[in-house]
């Protein structure tokens, strides 16, 4: 299959990355004239464990190229997918659409022999149709279907979950749309991974349904962590209590400083104001989202209780600044909201990330990088445990103790314990829901 993927970002090029491993013949295109320079050098613009090697195999191979020439990309192409970005729109918490439409005119323009406009950005209920007006409109000649193909993969994991994922969606409206999209996973297909083939709207309404369904479980978890933290009980024993019934499953039950990044934030509120367009109030996810905000406000009270009330004058060493750890992604991080808090309240803010930093020197003005924990945390009043990288997962406690001014730590991954801190010379250890 001769494939063209719109778009060079996390789900672009992966995607692009992927489908030429499957044998497929794949041009990636972006508008970012500096993505493409550096994808043609061979250089990844994002950190995704095991891209560059991915990449270089199958550029090496010949299936694997990059452009900023869209319509050289489309022409002959059997498959276009539009993987651009579909951010919250200014105002009103709608997806906007605007990217994934300019590239659908731009598509209908170079479109020459039969050509399936695969839409795997996340996109409102609707759009796909809106897609096929669109090309209609801009080329009345155009042999094409829509095809809705909505991604799951998550970042920092993104290869595995495309190579080996619980499940693949396509949404379409002909056979012969649904034989070019079986033909494009035949290779998940014969290793039995299951595609589900439903019609357009179903196929765009289940990535939302995914995504809020998961920021729901995520946020229930850190309420009943707040909670234990009033009444008693470790949320980590009460989310494995009920992890182990299998109606209910162990995933996405970390209680934390609520949920961030790329996806979540913008698809709870572009559900959320899709239900109000059509007068049928998501209320659930509407509950979610302020729940959520107030989650990470409560961080922001925690880290000031360890602070004795204040943070001015406080040096606070924050370790991880990314929305989660193996992904360079600064987009909606809890960070964004917790850092510029402890700034604005006086305090001096050191901060590590294995991979933040490049994104976050723009995100978090006036923050001190660092460049390991240890050098952070020298001479601080406290440290917060922000994002789980296995980085800090296994830090020489009592050294970091011995070199802090005041030895304090707030754990927002629960990832040591109260006992540990302790006895490594830590005079507080607060995590969450424990
Ligand atoms: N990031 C994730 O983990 C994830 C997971 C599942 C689904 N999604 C969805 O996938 C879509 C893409 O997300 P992302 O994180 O990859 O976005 P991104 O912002 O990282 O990348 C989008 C890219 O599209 C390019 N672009 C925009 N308009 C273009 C055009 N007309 N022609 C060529 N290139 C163009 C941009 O320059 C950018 O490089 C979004 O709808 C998102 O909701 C993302």
């Amino acid at each position: 299959m001769r494939i063209a993927m719109i778009g060079t970002g996390y789900v672009g090029l992966v995607s692009g990355v992927c489908f030429s491993d499957f044998g497929h013949d794949v041009i990636c295109v972006d508008k970012a004239e500096k993505k493409i320079e550096m994808l043609q050098a061979g250089q990844v613009p994002i950190y995704e464990p095991g891209l560059d090697v991915l990449m270089a195999k199958n550029v090496a191979a010949g299936r694997l190229s990059f452009t900023t020439d869209l319509a050289a990309a489309v022409d002959g192409a059997d498959a276009v997918f539009i993987a651009v970005g579909t951010p919250t729109r200014r105002g009103d918490g709608h997806a906007d659409l605007t990217y994934v439409m300019a590239a659908a005119q731009e598509i209908a323009q170079s479109v020459t022999d039969y050509t399936v406009i695969v839409t795997k950005s996340t996109v409102p209920v609707g759009t796909n149709r809106k897609v096929h007006e669109a090309v209609l409109e801009a080329n009345a000649d155009a042999d094409f279907d829509v095809a809705s193909n909505p991604e799951f993969l998550r970042e920092g994991a993104a290869i595995d979950d495309f190579m080996r994922p619980d499940r693949v969606v396509v949404g379409v409206e002909s056979d012969r749309a649904a034989e070019v999209m079986a033909e494009i996973y035949r290779p998940l297909y014969l290793r039995d991974f299951p595609i589900l083939t439903t019609d357009l709207e179903s196929a765009e309404m289940i990535k939302y349904a995914a995504n809020a369904f998961l920021a729901t479980k995520i946020t229930f978890i850190n309420e009943i962590a707040g909670l234990c933290e009033r009444v008693g009980g470790d949320v980590k024993e009460v989310a494995r209590g009920i992890g182990l019934d299998g109606r209910i499953g162990n995933k996405f039950l970390h209680a934390g400083p609520g949920y961030g990044g790329s996806c979540f934030p913008k698809d709870t509120a572009a559900l959320a104001r899709i239900g109000q367009e059509h007068a049928y109030p998501m209320q659930i996810t509407e509950t979610v989202m302020r729940v959520n905000d107030g989650v990470k406000h409560r961080m922001i009270e925690k880290i000031r209780d360890v602070c004795d009330d204040s943070f001015n004058g406080k040096t606070i060493a924050v370790l991880g600044v990314t929305f989660k750890p193996n992904t360079d992604d600064m987009r909606d991080a809890p960070s964004l909201t917790i850092v510029p808090a402890l700034i604005g309240g006086g305090a001096t803010v050191r901060v590590v990330d294995p991979q933040g930093r490049a994104e976050g020197l723009a995100l978090l003005p006036g923050v001190e990088w660092c460049d390991d924990p240890y050098t952070a945390t020298a001479d601080a009043d406290a440290v917060v445990l922000l994002t789980e990288w296995n980085e800090f997962r296994a830090l020489n406690l009592s050294d970091m103790a011995r070199s802090m001014k005041s030895p304090r730590m707030v754990d927002l991954r629960n990832i040591y314990s109260k006992s540990a801190a302790r006895k490594s010379g830590f005079e507080t250890y607060i995590g969450v829901g424990r």
